[in-house]
């Protein structure tokens, strides 16, 4: 069910004139730029001229049928999806997250997040032309992918299930088992061919950080994000030096799983744990540990107003350079989501908050960060 790619852009533009290049739904909407959030309220992905919001939403779950939606993609989980992603255009949340291994391409009535997100984009363009949008999506670096080609083709395949000329930033999902420069130079490539604003990776420990951006800067291209799994709970990106690094080369880290798939949001208790393959990360051993955690989050939310979901995204995005991007099924979770933007914790409940969670101990995160 892939979309036509929008009579195809695949012009040469220069990394200097990145501005020309957005994702648009239509050609016919290229050059309409209304935002609905203030320019003050985005910032740019590290040293690239993408402008995203401070906090995005992610589009893993959307068709898919083999982690979430207990193993069953429907009608009324779409009819959910696509409020999801028009609740947060709403709220002036304008950045979304997919890559091409999200949803499921081969199960029966199931389809893949990027056809959804990309109908959704189009659909929402017919309704509101001009309003600004912008899609990250990843390129899946499996073992017989080689060389800078492949990134290209994959982008290309993506484009079109997209239905978009062009993304704003196209990341690495992972690190391969070889051909890592291969792909750097692909993500120049697509920079220069125009296909893309901003590059970016996923899953990078600090070493592969450090080299992806100086092969990168060596063609003049900024490394724009390192997204990787961080959460109150998950603070790994702290302590192995890629939050660091992060900060020092000036390159923004996305924060996966923001919440924990959940678990931070309170809804999941000891009697209540998540259902799949989240019951055997966050069990009722586990959640018990975290009761004391999310009974002084909640407490500290009660001062300001909010739920427990907007007091963890906000301790995220206090941590500066940091922009989460939770998965949201419906609109009643991007509605919330919005509310963790326009304040601030304390200092003293930033630190609080990190010294409760340091009293448990994480739950395993994505292999491949080690690889
Ligand atoms: N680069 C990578 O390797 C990688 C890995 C993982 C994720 N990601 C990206 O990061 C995004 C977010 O991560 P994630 O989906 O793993 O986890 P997450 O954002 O921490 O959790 C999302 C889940 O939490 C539940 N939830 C959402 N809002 C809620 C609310 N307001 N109240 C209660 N529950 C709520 C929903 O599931 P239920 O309603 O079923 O509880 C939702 O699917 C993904 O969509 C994807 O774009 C990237």
């Amino acid at each position: 069910m892939a979309m036509n790619v929008s009579s195809a852009c695949f012009s040469a533009l220069s990394y200097n004139k990145p501005n020309r290049i957005r994702a648009v739904a239509s050609e016919e909407s290229a050059g309409a730029v209304t935002l609905k959030t203030d320019k003050e309220d985005k910032v740019k992905l590290g040293g690239s001229e993408l402008k995203v919001t401070r906090l995005g939403i992610g589009a893993w779950s959307w068709g898919d049928n083999s982690y979430w939606n207990n193993f069953q993609w429907d009608e009324q989980k779409l009819k959910a999806a696509k409020a999801a992603f028009n609740a947060s255009m709403d709220r002036g949340v304008t950045f979304f997250d997919t890559a091409e291994v999200y949803g499921s391409p081969l199960a029966l009535g199931a389809i893949t997040s990027e056809t959804l997100l990309g109908r959704f984009i189009k659909e929402r363009e017919r309704k509101n032309p001009g309003e600004e949008v912008a899609v990250a999506t990843k390129f899946a670096a499996l073992p017989w992918r080689l060389g800078r080609q492949s990134v290209l083709s994959a982008l290309k395949d993506s484009l079109n299930r997209l239905g978009l000329s062009s993304v704003d930033l196209y990341q690495l999902h992972w690190p391969g088992i070889w051909g890592n420069e291969g792909y750097i130079d692909g993500l120049s490539d697509a920079v220069e061919q125009g296909l893309v604003k901003a590059v970016g990776v996923s899953n990078y420990n600090e070493g592969r950080l450090r080299d992806a951006y100086e092969r990168l800067k060596k063609r003049g291209i900024p490394l724009a994000s390192n997204q990787v799994n961080y959460s109150l709970i998950y603070r790994a990106p702290e302590q192995n030096g890629v939050k660091a690094a992060c900060d020092e080369l000036g390159i923004t880290l996305i924060a996966y799983s923001p919440i924990a798939q959940g678990a931070l949001t309170g809804k999941y208790t000891p009697e209540k744990p998540p259902s799949g393959p989240r019951g055997r990360i966050y069990t009722p051993e586990f959640l018990t540990k975290l009761q004391p955690l999310l009974n002084r989050i909640k407490e500290i939310g009660g001062n300001y107003g909010k739920t427990q979901t907007q007091v963890v995204l906000n301790w995220l995005i206090a941590q500066e350079n940091v922009v989460p991007i939770p998965g949201a099924k419906n609109a009643e979770q991007a509605e919330e989501f919005a509310g963790a933007l326009g304040w601030r914790l304390s200092n003293e409940e930033l630190e609080e908050l990190r010294s409760l969670a340091s009293e448990i101990s994480p739950v395993i995160g994505f292999p491949v960060e080690n690889l």
